[in-house]
């Protein structure tokens, strides 16, 4: 007769592919003598598009683990791209210990491997924060504004982070009355969401990148919800990247417009910011 367990594992081969995962990862923090922050056999909490979430020992620490799945337009334009999620896994990283190095404080706790990250717990304000430096995607679109005509200023926009709305358009007015955030709070993400922008600039401009736009999100952490951080990723995913020299494509566009040379274009990234 099956056992339990036996059982369990042969209809779910995930979970015993997960459990095995969890094990390796645990065993890696160990074996590299960090602080063995216990990340084995929890979890899976949340699914996304580009990542999974799953919970550790400790309540307050995530682990994320980014996936090889690359979505456009809602997720209506879907592929797998092998190696995407630890090339995003490793941008973000580079990024995030760079942006708190500044004073930004984010989410980030640790590095894990190839794929994974560990984060601080937070709730995410349902904000999606887009800067953008110079016109495209769909400020071009609903403008009429040339794509590539720099603007004076960076233009801070935010949408209500709902993909059965469509992440609409919205204003600090709206994010108040939404409960997404108060009026002193959405200040104060503007406020980050400028600073990162020039750090950022400053940053990828090194590596002879063009910060064209990103998006960025924002989360309430589990310990102290009136401490907001810098929650999410910040990759060639939620970038636009444009090659100084060139004005090459170097981000998700290259496969919203089918323009090829989608993940060579990641690993160009990844290497210029290595350096
Ligand atoms: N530190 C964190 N704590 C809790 N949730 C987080 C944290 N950082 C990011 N998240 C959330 O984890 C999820 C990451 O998954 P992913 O980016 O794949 O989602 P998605 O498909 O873009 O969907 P959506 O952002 O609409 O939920 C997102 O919902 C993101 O808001
Ligand atoms: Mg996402």
């Amino acid at each position: 007769m099956l056992s339990l367990h036996s059982f369990f594992c042969a209809r779910v081969p995930a979970f015993t592919e997960q459990i095995q995962l969890d094990i390796r990862v645990r065993e890696r923090i160990v074996g590299a003598g960090l602080k063995a922050h216990p990340t084995h056999a929890m979890e899976p909490i949340y699914e996304g598009k580009a990542k999974r979430l799953f919970t550790t020992e400790d309540p307050n620490v995530l682990r994320m683990e980014y996936k090889d799945s690359a979505t456009a337009f809602n997720g209506v334009k879907k592929e797998d791209f092998e190696n995407k999620g630890r090339m995003n896994k490793a941008i973000t990283l580079i990024i995030y210990k760079m942006l708190e190095g500044k004073g930004v404080k984010t989410h980030l706790v640790g590095d894990v491997d190839d794929i994974n990250l560990l984060v601080k717990k937070v709730s995410i304000m349902p904000l999606e924060v887009i800067v953008r430096n110079v016109a495209a995607g769909s400020f071009s679109k609903r403008m009429g504004v040339k794509e590539g005509t720099a603007f004076t200023k960076p233009i801070v926009e935010f949408s209500y982070k709902d993909d059965a709305l469509n992440d609409p358009f919205i204003n600090d007015d709206y994010a108040r009355e939404m409960g997404a955030a108060t009026e002193e709070e959405c200040a104060y993400i503007k406020r980050m969401a400028l600073l990162i922008n020039e750090t950022l600039k400053e940053f990828f401009l090194k590596a002879n990148l063009r910060l064209i736009d990103f998006k960025i999100e924002f989360g309430r952490l589990a310990t102290d919800p009136k401490q907001i951080v810098l929650a999410d990723e910040i990759s060639p995913d939620t970038c636009r990247l444009w090659d100084v020299a060139t004005g090459k494509k170097m981000d998700k566009d290259r496969f919203r417009q089918g323009l090829g040379e989608f993940m060579e274009s990641y690993a160009e990234v990844l290497s210029r910011l290595q350096k």
